[in-house]
């Protein structure tokens, strides 16, 4: 059985991850959250503008890449932690596309990506064509962070309107007791640490890394909601136990395509070990399970649990019984309102 979960609403840091490989709809689900919660403060761990979260609102569909999918709801300050690297150009244009200037706040230790980290992923051999990166400077930057030869983001002047102390801001927030979402970017499987290596991206994904990246301790997370979709996507290279045939994927109709790249995305069945076991070493409290539409179209949009069809509301009962952690939001197309929210 579902256990329909009437928690309160949220309060305190809440840490949204992606379980599988990626582009699970972490965007949508922030977004969600965001609205529905109104934190004071949405902030963004994760690699950097390798990720393309989508936020689609009535007609208005946005792909961003480094301010977080939460910029949505108005009230709300937005925070790039000291973990992400930073693009400055493509940092510019989201915040005069978006209009969200007086709300940006970056860590001044945030790495700086430069134009050689970005034709060093794309002219690097085993990155473009191995690896499959997205060819956004993001590995090679990392590199120099480690190498301690990389610029941050208080050495650079166009950046110094925005520069605050991150974790600072987080932990008054919360010691005020206000509502804080905090927004990871890729997923378990593409981890440094966890995830297929060498097929992964350069940093590890999980929810105690995004903690680390906008300067929380372990202590201080309240919440953790694991993002998993009906069908698992990966882009590039790698492993993927529950690959479909191309063939499966055009008779489902349910081809996906990269927010960054563009490129196809590898589709999946379910794989419910891999969600058991990304939620253990994510320490999920909570699951927001995405696409329920495309295992059943006839479930488009709908916004009450008790309207899905008995197809959809058993796979829900079954992953959960994979996940072991209660399922509380169900998402049902891009938009933000095609959403069951069933924590109270
Ligand atoms: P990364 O940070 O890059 O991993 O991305 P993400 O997790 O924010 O996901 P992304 O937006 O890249 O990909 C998810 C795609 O699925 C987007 O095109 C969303 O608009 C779409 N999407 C999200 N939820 C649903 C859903 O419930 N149904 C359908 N059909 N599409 C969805
Ligand atoms: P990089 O992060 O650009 O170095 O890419 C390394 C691997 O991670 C490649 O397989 C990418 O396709 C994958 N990857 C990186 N970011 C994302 C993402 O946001 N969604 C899905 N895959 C990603
Ligand atoms: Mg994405």
């Amino acid at each position: 059985m579902l256990v329909l979960y009437k928690g309160d609403m949220m309060m305190g840091s809440t840490i949204i991850v992606g379980g599988f490989f990626g582009d699970e709809g972490k965007g949508k689900i922030v977004a969600h959250l965001a609205l529905k919660d109104k934190p004071s403060i949405i902030a963004r761990g994760g690699v950097g503008p390798n990720a393309g979260h989508t936020v689609e609102k009535g007609k208005q569909k946005h792909g961003v890449r480094m301010i977080p999918s939460g910029f949505i709801y108005k009230d709300a300050r937005l925070l790039i932690g000291a973990g992400v690297l930073i693009d400055p150009h493509v940092l510019e244009r989201e915040i005069n596309e978006l209009g969200v200037k007086g709300r940006i706040g970056i860590d001044p230790r945030c790495i700086i990506i430069e134009e050689k980290h970005i034709l060093e992923d794309r002219q690097n051999k085993r990155l473009a064509d191995k690896i499959g990166t997205t060819g956004t400077g993001c590995g090679p930057a990392n590199k120099d962070r480690v190498m301690r030869c990389a610029r941050q983001a208080k050495d650079v002047e166009e950046l110094s309107a925005y520069i605050t102390d991150v974790p600072l801001e987080i932990n008054e927030a919360l010691d005020a007791g206000q509502t804080v979402i905090i927004e990871g970017t890729q997923g378990f499987g593409i981890s440094l640490f966890y995830g297929t290596y060498p097929y992964v991206t350069s940093k590890d994904t999980t929810a105690s890394q995004i903690a680390a990246d906008i300067g929380i301790g372990p202590t201080r997370v309240d919440d953790v909601i694991i993002v998993f979709k009906a069908f698992p996507t990966r882009v590039g290279a790698g492993p993927f136990p529950t690959e479909m045939s191309s063939e499966d994927v055009k008779r489902l109709g349910i081809a996906e395509y990269g927010t960054v790249t563009g490129r196809r995305r590898r589709i999946g069945k379910w794989d419910g070990p891999m969600a058991k076991y990304s939620a253990m070493i994510n320490g999920a409290t909570q699951v927001a399970l995405t696409g329920l539409d495309k295992l059943d179209p006839s479930c488009y949009g709908i916004t009450d649990y008790d309207d899905l069809s008995d197809t959809v509301k058993e796979f829900v009962r079954n992953a959960e019984q994979d996940v072991r952690v209660p399922i509380t939001i169900l998402s049902t197309g891009p938009k933000i309102s095609q959403t069951i929210d069933l924590r109270g």
